[in-house]
Parts: C-alpha cells; sequence; structure tokens
C-alpha cells in the first residue's frame, strides 16, 4: 500500500544483492512510495547478485561502485545527480562483509590485514559516502541519510567477531558527520539497529538459525523483518522525520532493552 510519502524525492540505495537483502526490500517499498531510485552495489555483485532484476522492476538505473574507491563513489554521485536532474533526498548504505568471518578466522586468532578490509568495506565506506556527497554538495537541504547496523556494537556477541567493531565504528561515523550535515544542510544521519535476517550477509554468522530463534522469542514482538526494516527506512527518509538525526535507532521488536523473556527458557 502507499501512501504517497516519498513522491519526488530521489535516493540512492546500496547493497541491494538479491531479493533477501534488506535493501531489496527498501528499493521496493521507497519506489511503491514514489521516489525515483538509482541502485549501487559492488561490481562483483553485478555478476553474482540479481540487482538487474530489482532495477528492471523499479525502472531505476544500476551504477557499481566498491564502497570502499572514492574514484567509484565520486563517479555513482555524478551519475545519480546527472540522472535525477538535481540533487539526493536520500541514501541507505547497506553494506556490510568480515573477511575474517569469511575465512573463519576465531575472535583470538584475527588476521589485521582482513580486519582492516573489513573496516574498509563495512564502516569506513559510510565515511566515504558521506564525505563523497558533502564534498559534491550532493543532498538536498532536509534529506537523510542511513547505514544499517547490529546491537553487537553495544552487546557482546561473540560470533559476530569483528563486525561487532565495524558497526561500532559505523555508529559513530553517523553521530559525527551527523553534526556537519545538520549544521551546513540540515540534513540527517541515523544508524537502524536491525534484528537478525535472514539474508546472505545474515546467514554468514555461525550457527545463525539458532541465534535468529533465540532473538525472536526474546523479543517481545519478535524478530523484525526486511519488510518491516523497509518501512521504517521509508519513515526516515519521509518527512515525518525530520528532526530525527545522529541516533542509532533500535529497529528490533524490543531484543535491545530485554534482560529475560520466559519464553526463552520454554517457561
Ligand atoms: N542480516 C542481518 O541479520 C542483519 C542484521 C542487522 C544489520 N544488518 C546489516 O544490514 C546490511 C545489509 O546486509 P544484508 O543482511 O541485507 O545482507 P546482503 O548480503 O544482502 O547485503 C550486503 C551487501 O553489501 C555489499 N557489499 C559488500 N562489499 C561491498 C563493497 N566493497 N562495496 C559495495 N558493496 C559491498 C554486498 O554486495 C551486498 O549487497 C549490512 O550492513 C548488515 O551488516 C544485517
Amino acid at each position: 500500500m502507499s501512501n504517497n510519502l516519498l513522491q519526488g524525492k530521489t535516493g540512492v540505495i546500496f547493497g541491494a544483492l538479491d531479493e533477501q537483502s534488506i535493501a531489496w526490500k527498501v528499493a521496493e517499498r521507497c519506489h511503491e512510495e514514489g521516489a525515483k531510485i538509482v541502485l549501487s552495489n559492488a561490481p562483483v555483485a553485478m555478476r553474482f547478485g540479481k540487482i538487474n532484476e530489482l532495477g528492471e522492476k523499479i525502472s531505476a538505473p544500476i551504477i557499481s561502485a566498491d564502497a570502499t574507491s572514492m574514484e567509484d563513489l565520486d563517479k555513482l554521485f555524478t551519475g545519480a545527480t546527472e540522472h535525477f536532474g538535481g540533487k539526493i533526498d536520500f541514501v541507505l548504505h547497506s553494506i556490510g562483509m568480515s573477511l575474517n568471518v569469511r575465512k573463519g578466522k576465531s575472535y583470538t586468532d584475527l588476521n589485521y590485514d582482513f580486519m582492516s578490509k573489513t573496516f574498509d568495506i563495512s564502516a569506513m565506506s559510510f565515511h566515504r559516502v558521506m564525505q563523497t556527497l558533502w564534498k559534491q554538495e550532493a543532498m538536498n537541504d532536509w534529506g537523510s541519510i542511513a547505514a544499517l547496523t547490529y546491537i553487537a556494537a553495544q552487546r557482546v556477541f561473540p560470533d559476530y567477531s569483528e563486525m561487532a567493531e565495524s558497526k561500532a565504528l559505523l555508529e559513530s561515523f553517523a553521530r559525527s558527520f551527523g553534526y556537519h550535515f545538520g549544521t551546513r544542510n540540515h540534513v540527517r544521519v541515523n544508524t537502524v539497529s536491525q534484528s537478525p535476517t535472514w539474508t546472505t550477509a545474515g546467514s554468514g554468522v555461525k550457527g545463525f538459525k539458532e541465534f535468529f530463534d533465540y532473538a525472536d522469542k526474546m523479543s517481545p514482538l519478535g524478530n523484525a523483518s526486511a519488510e518491516a526494516c523497509a518501512d521504517y527506512c521509508v519513515f526516515l527518509f519521509s518527512d515525518l522525520s525530520k528532526m530525527v538525526t545522529m541516533q542509532n535507532l533500535y529497529h528490533d521488536g524490543g531484543f535491545s532493552n530485554m534482560g529475560m523473556n520466559p519464553a526463552v527458557l520454554g517457561l
């Protein structure tokens, strides 16, 4: 159902790999609400993912960009503003990848070259995105920038490994850049801390199924789905959230404020 919440708005969405991706659902919902979209993902995802299908479905051009490359990001936002014939109203950063997790390294035996790459892809890329937008003056006033994160930035989830620190860094970039963007352009910057969700990135974490079920039981509302996350992002990109900035916003069915739920113990 559409309420035209994003009618006339333009947005760049990173990270739609396949129909399970959170970014995929966000792009579909934003399109439904009337936004014009440009999609982006890493060049390798163009070959292995299904982003072209999504592009056709929502009439969105796809401009590939490795989010660790300033040159790629520069070309992406130049291309996006050319396509829109004007500036950008919202941006979603939905990018995450851990090399140490992928290579099966335990937290007490991490490879630091991998770790640097993980931080660059999963966190510094968010600063790179914002710095490029800032220098190009590509954001419309009162625009909205959001990135997806996870509560492992605040609490220990051992199998999340170095992604915990990536997310802590990502959330900090949102606060710090939020100050600058807010002061200059009234642009807001937030992170959305999402429940465990069945996606390529999510299910790469060891024991994901057990953990997904645990979080689902622990949360009074159950785990928030990717579709629900898309609704929340629409709200954040709409004019209904104009004064919300520099926040880490939990979108997790209540998980973050629970201590114990008897349902977890089967009581
Ligand atoms: N799935 C979960 O349980 C969960 C929970 C909370 C937060 N998140 C976060 O949501 C975001 C999206 O993940 P998802 O679960 O939809 O999985 P996903 O695998 O569908 O998305 C991750 C995306 O990152 C992209 N990417 C990787 N390296 C890149 C690079 N160098 N440049 C540009 N893009 C690159 C991938 O191509 C992919 O599209 C991530 O930040 C993830 O950490 C996921």
